[in-house]
């Protein structure tokens, strides 16, 4: 990890777990004069939420009109201080425990922690298994306010909880509230150390730690099991007034679930969607019981990128926008590239490249050479030329889909070593077809049905494909018929 870099930012902006001010709210007075029962309800508190950032740092740029971005957050943070009173944010920071991602993280602590003052950073189960000593080293030095709730450490004087505490107060003007954080197992390997509580068990407990404390709101990440998850620990867990849950779904809901408890209290289970693509605004009021939720709105984090790489796009903050730029750099120029290429898939079939499929299907060669798709290398490097500092051509997470095979046994590793496999190739589609190219070779003109295990893809796998790379976030819409039309092989 790059932590040296960062050490005196975190120490100096959050080296104390207190709660750093956050933008406060206005306290404007009433205004006079107006039927106050006409008037929507004034919240009492105005929270921001999101969660499962899942390593998109910033919108990879291939589609118009994107969400999402630290930078335009951390901007709209700033210009929009006086609508809400906390901004908190819940785990699965990263998408998967790789070198990358853990870079990612770094830079993630750096703008959740010391540029933006989150006051409380709750891990989540694919956090954790970047490595539990590692995580617990860098929080012991540097104290960035982690939290695991249900993860406790076995000791001989019986079990503690990571991070030394299974909660953290945040204490702002309007209400002392209680975090929890429930990381859960996900697909987790728990070292034999540690032990998971359930869920309830460990909201139990938490708010047993906590009672001499005070505290007036309890609120709840919940990070692993998807919306289910979230909602039976909403029905069971007591005492607790906001259920996030973190599931990685894209959207976030404007409209909550809610639990009624006994004695009046509610539980709302909340969903403020995922990759920084929108903060949910939660507006509460004290009830006699606990809290009302009087409305949830989403707010878009968007502003236009504009067309020029290498300038300040309008509707970003300097600061973050250049952390994020250092971390592209400092990828550039690190051998991450390499470093991530053949990860997976050690069983996988082996990458002949396009240009060795000319020879006998020359329609589709010539179809392919003069598509999109052949060009899409150079669409990165040309990319590179424009952001002068940094070159998306040696970004894992721009490679990846703008080359053949990348991260599987002899896939793409860099334009130097592999140019052959730049580009979405015949094999981004069918598959690695080395074998296939082998076998025609040998046997000129025998029957097809002898080819046996050596066909390439079939074309409906080939059009399932298509989905890998033309995803949500990238191709917005995509239609396989329409789009088909335009790269079809005759
Ligand atoms: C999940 C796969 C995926 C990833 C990851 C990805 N791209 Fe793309 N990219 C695409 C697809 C698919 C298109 C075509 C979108 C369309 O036309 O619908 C595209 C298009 C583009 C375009 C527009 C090409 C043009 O001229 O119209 C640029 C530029 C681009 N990508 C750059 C990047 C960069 C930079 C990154 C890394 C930050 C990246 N891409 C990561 C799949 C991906
Ligand atoms: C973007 C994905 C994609 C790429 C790239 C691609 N193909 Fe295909 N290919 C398909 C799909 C999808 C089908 C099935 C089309 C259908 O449903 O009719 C197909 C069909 C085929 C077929 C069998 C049907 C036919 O047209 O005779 C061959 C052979 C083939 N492709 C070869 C190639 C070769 C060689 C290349 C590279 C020069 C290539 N393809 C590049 C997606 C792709
Ligand atoms: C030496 C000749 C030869 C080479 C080189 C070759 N193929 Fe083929 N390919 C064939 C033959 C023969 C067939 C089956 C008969 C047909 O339909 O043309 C075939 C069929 C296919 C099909 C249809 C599915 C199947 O396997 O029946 C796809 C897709 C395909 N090839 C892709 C590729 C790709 C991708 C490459 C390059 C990596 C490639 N081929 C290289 C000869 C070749
Ligand atoms: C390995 C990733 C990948 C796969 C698989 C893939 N694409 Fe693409 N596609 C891209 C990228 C990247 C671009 C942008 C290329 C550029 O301009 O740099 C693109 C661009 C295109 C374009 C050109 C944009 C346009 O509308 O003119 C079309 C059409 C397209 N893809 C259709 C398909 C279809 C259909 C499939 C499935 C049969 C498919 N793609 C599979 C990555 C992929």
């Amino acid at each position: 990890m790059r932590t040296a870099s960062i050490l005196l930012l975190l120490l100096l902006g959050m080296g104390t777990l207190a709660f750093v001010a956050l933008p406060k709210a206005k306290q404007g007075g009433k205004e006079p004069g107006k039927a106050p029962s006409t008037l929507p309800q004034r919240p009492d508190l105005r929270l921001l939420l999101s969660g499962h950032l899942d390593g998109k740092l910033e919108p990879c740029g291939c589609a118009s009109a994107q969400s999402g971005g630290l930078d335009r957050r951390a901007f709209w943070l700033k210009a929009h201080k006086h609508e809400f009173d906390l901004a908190l944010e819940g785990g699965n920071y990263i998408h998967e425990p790789n070198p990358l991602e853990k870079e990612k993280f770094m830079t993630t602590l750096m703008v959740l922690g010391a540029t933006l003052h989150y006051p409380v950073l709750p891990l989540g189960a694919r956090d954790l298994r970047m490595g539990i000593q590692e995580l617990q080293d860098f929080h012991e030095a540097f104290g960035p306010p982690f939290l695991c709730s249900d993860v406790y450490i076995k000791t001989k004087e019986g079990p503690k909880p990571l991070f030394g505490q299974s909660y953290r107060i945040v204490t702002h003007p309007k209400a002392k509230i209680l975090v929890l954080s429930i990381a859960g197992k996900d697909s987790w390997e728990i070292p034999k150390d540690l032990r998971l509580l359930s869920p309830v068990e460990a909201i139990e407990r938490a708010l047993r730690a906590a009672r001499k404390t005070g505290f007036d709101l309890v609120l709840c990440f919940v990070h692993s099991g998807g919306s289910e998850t979230a909602a039976r620990i909403a029905r069971t867990a007591k005492g607790v007034d906001l259920v996030v849950s973190v599931d990685g779904s894209h959207e976030a809901k404007t409209k909550a679930r809610v639990f009624p408890k006994k004695g009046g209290r509610k539980t709302y289970l909340l969903f403020p969607g995922s990759e920084g693509r929108y903060l949910l605004k939660a507006d509460l009021k004290h009830a006699p019981k606990g809290w009302e939720l009087l409305q949830l709105h989403k707010i878009q984090v968007p502003a236009p990128r504009p067309k020029i790489p290498g300038t300040l796009p309008p509707g970003t903050d300097p600061e973050t926008h250049r952390l994020l730029r250092d971390l592209k750099v400092q990828i550039t120029k690190s051998d991450l590239l390499e470093k991530m290429a053949e990860r997976k898939d050690p069983s996988g079939g082996s990458y002949a490249g396009s240009q060795a499929c000319k020879s006998c299907h020359e329609e589709a060669f010539a179809a392919w050479k003069k598509s999109h798709h052949a060009k899409a290398f150079e669409t990165l490097q040309r990319r590179a030329k424009e952001e002068k500092v940094w070159s998306p051509a040696r970004h894992p997470d721009c490679v990846i889909c703008h080359s053949v095979g990348y991260g599987e046994r002899s896939g793409f590793r860099s334009a130097e070593k592999t140019p052959q496999l730049m580009g979405v190739g015949c094999e981004s589609c069918h598959g690695p077809s080395r074998r296939h190219v082998a076998f025609w070779t040998r046997n000129k003109g025998k029957k097809v049905e002898k080819a046996g295990k050596e066909r390439a893809k079939t074309p409906r796998q080939a059009r399932v494909a298509c989905y890998s790379c033309h995803t949500f976030e990238q191709s917005p819409g995509f239609d396989f018929t329409e789009r088909w039309k335009k790269i079809q092989h005759k």
